[in-house]
C-alpha cells in the first residue's frame, strides 16, 4: 500500500482534517468491535487535532467512554511538567471546556517518571492493546517518530513494545513504542507541519527503504497530513 498524502495551506486545516479521518475511524472501529484504541504523539502539530476532536461538531460522533486512550511516546518528568506529552495532549483536549468529553475515556499515560524506567516500559506493554485503531505520530526535523530516532537501537527491537531510550531532542530520556506497535497499528496517521522537516518526509516517502535512518517511514503505510511547506519537497502531486 501507497502513502496517502494530503496536503494542506496551514495547521488550523489540516487540524480540521486530520480530526474528521481520526473520528470516522473510531466510529467504525467502535461499530465493529464495541470498542476504540488512539494513540497519541507530542510535540506541536498534533494538539490543535485534539482540540478539534473534543469540541463541535466532531465531539458528538463517538462514546467517549468506549474509547481507550494511549501515548506512543512520553519525556521522562512527572506529568504535571510543561514538557510532558500527557500533560500537554490533556491541555488540548480540554482547551475550551473543562468538561470536554475526554474525562469519559479509560486513559492510560506513560509512568515515564518511574524511577525503573524498565518497570514502566514493562507496565505499559502490559496494558497496551495488541492492535492500536488509531497510531498517531509526528515527525522531527531527523526523521524521528515518536521516539524513534535515527540510528537508535530501539530501530532494530523486535520483541519488545516499549523501551526507554536517550534521543538527541530534549528532553532527552524518554519512553517509546517500538516499531512492532507502528507496524501492527490499524491505522497510522502522520501529522507534520513546517518547512524543516520537508527533507527527511521526502526521504521517507519518494526515497530507498532504511527506516533506521528514516525512523518516519516505518508510517510510510498510512496517511499523512501535511502542511505545504512539510511537503515542500515532495515530487509534484
Ligand atoms: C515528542 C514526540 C515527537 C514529535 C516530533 C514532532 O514527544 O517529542 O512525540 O516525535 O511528535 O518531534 O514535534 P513537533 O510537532 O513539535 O515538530
Amino acid at each position: 500500500m501507497a502513502a496517502q498524502v494530503q496536503i494542506f495551506e496551514d495547521v488550523p486545516s489540516l487540524a480540521r482534517s486530520a480530526a474528521q479521518t481520526i473520528m470516522q475511524h473510531l466510529v467504525a472501529a467502535i461499530q465493529e468491535r464495541g470498542s476504540a484504541s488512539i494513540a497519541l504523539a507530542g510535540g506541536t502539530t498534533p494538539m490543535p487535532v485534539y482540540s478539534a476532536m473534543s469540541e463541535a461538531p466532531l465531539a458528538a460522533l463517538i462514546d467517549w467512554g468506549k474509547l481507550s486512550l494511549f501515548w506512543g511516546d512520553e519525556r521522562c518528568v512527572s506529568k504535571t511538567d510543561p514538557a510532558s506529552n500527557f500533560g500537554a495532549a490533556m491541555k488540548a483536549f480540554r482547551s475550551h471546556d473543562r468538561n470536554a468529553p475526554v474525562h469519559r475515556t479509560r486513559i492510560f499515560r506513560m509512568h515515564a517518571e518511574h524511577e525503573n524506567r524498565e518497570i514502566a516500559c514493562r507496565e505499559y506493554e502490559s496494558l497496551l492493546p495488541a492492535k492500536i485503531d488509531v497510531l498517531l505520530l509526528g515527525v522531527g526535523e531527523d526523521g524521528h517518530t515518536a521516539s524513534l530516532f535515527p540510528g537508535s537501537p530501539a530501530m532494530r527491537e523486535s520483541t519488545r513494545k516499549v523501551v526507554a531510550v536517550i534521543g538527541p531532542k530534549p528532553p532527552p530520556h524518554r519512553l517509546t513504542i517500538t516499531p512492532k506497535v507502528i507496524e501492527d497499528a490499524r491505522l497510522r496517521i502522520v501529522l507534520a507541519s513546517g518547512q524543516g522537516k520537508a527533507e527527511r518526509i521526502r526521504a521517507a516517502l519518494e526515497g530507498p527503504a532504511n527506516a533506521v535512518a528514516i525512523p518516519c517511514q516505518l508510517a510510510k503505510e498510512g496517511q499523512w497530513f501535511l502542511d505545504r511547506s512539510a511537503a515542500s519537497m515532495l515530487a509534484k502531486r
